[in-house]
């Protein structure tokens, strides 16, 4: 018990630690690009690392095709992509968000090398060749979601909270001399890519049917004006946090019962 409030606090810790970090890079990033001598010329439209004018599908299709390039050089193949979008504005507009290109690009990378790593493990010696990735890119009043669904055989619904978990993956430590990059195996790729989603408000879940496949889902805010920075404060609740971890379960489990219960009852 001891074991698991200390780890609690630890993700606790790390998930304030980086959201600050990624703050504190925004901020940077902004200072330099908007106060330093030269436009950027990639993107003379771009508000420092800001695009008014984010178009959701190209960065997703650049995010597959980065995470297709590491993925070849583990497996033989990568599965292909589909996008769909759907715009419940105006449905003959493309989808289009105030946003910063290089998070949504993080977290799509994150989902797709997850969803490749997957689909391969489990469909790399069938006949009928890597089942597809989907993408899903839809606008509605209140949110911008994007899912990218996969048929890599899913996970147990017991196991989906410990995904966020950081240090928690399935795949090999990655060695460090190696020249490739890794696909997988620090663990940290859901619990960050959550933070960024939830940096502008947004959030990040995974829905999975086991034996199947599992859907990623990124929620960000389709208007602009409530997608401010999420920010770690100090405060007593924090404090709290801190000193006392989560309550405890207050619910029966009887696979937690002592093995001799018979015995222990009987004592008593
Ligand atoms: N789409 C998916 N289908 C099946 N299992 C998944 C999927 N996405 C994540 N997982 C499981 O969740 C674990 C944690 O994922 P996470 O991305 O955080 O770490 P990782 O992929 O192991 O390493 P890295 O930090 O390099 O991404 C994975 O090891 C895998 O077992
Ligand atoms: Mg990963």
């Amino acid at each position: 018990c001891l074991f698991w409030k200390t780890k609690q606090s630890s993700f606790y810790f790390l998930d304030r630690f980086y959201t600050n970090r990624i703050s504190f890079r925004m901020l940077i990033n902004q200072h330099t690009l908007l106060f330093g001598n030269d436009i950027n010329p990639a993107h003379p439209k771009h508000i420092g690392s800001i695009d008014p004018n984010c178009s959701v599908a190209e960065v997703v299709t650049d995010a597959y095709e980065t995470a297709k390039m590491v993925c070849e050089q583990y497996y033989s193949a990568a599965p292909e992509l589909k996008i769909e979008e759907f715009n419940a504005k105006a449905s003959q507009k493309p989808i289009q968000a105030v946003y910063v290109p290089s998070h949504l690009f993080h977290m799509l990378f994150e989902l797709f090398k997850n969803a490749m790593r997957a689909t391969n493990e489990l469909h790399e010696c069938s006949k009928e060749g890597l089942p597809l990735i989907k993408a899903k890119v839809t606008l509605g009043k209140e949110d911008l979601s994007v899912k990218i669904s996969d048929r890599g055989g899913g996970v147990a619904l017991q196991k989906i909270d410990r995904l966020f978990n950081y240090t928690y993956s399935t795949a090999p430590t990655p060695s460090l001399d190696s020249k490739r990059v890794p696909l997988a195996g620090f663990g940290h790729g859901l619990p960050i890519s959550r933070l960024y989603a939830r940096y502008f408000q947004g959030d990040l879940k995974l829905y999975s049917m086991e034996g199947v496949g599992t859907d990623a889902v990124i929620y960000l805010k389709a208007l602009s004006s409530e997608s401010f920075e999420r920010l770690p404060v100090f405060n007593k609740s924090a404090w709290r946090h801190y000193q006392e971890g989560p309550g405890a379960d207050d619910w029966s489990n009887p696979s937690k019962e002592p093995r001799d219960a018979s015995k222990y009852k009987a004592k008593r």
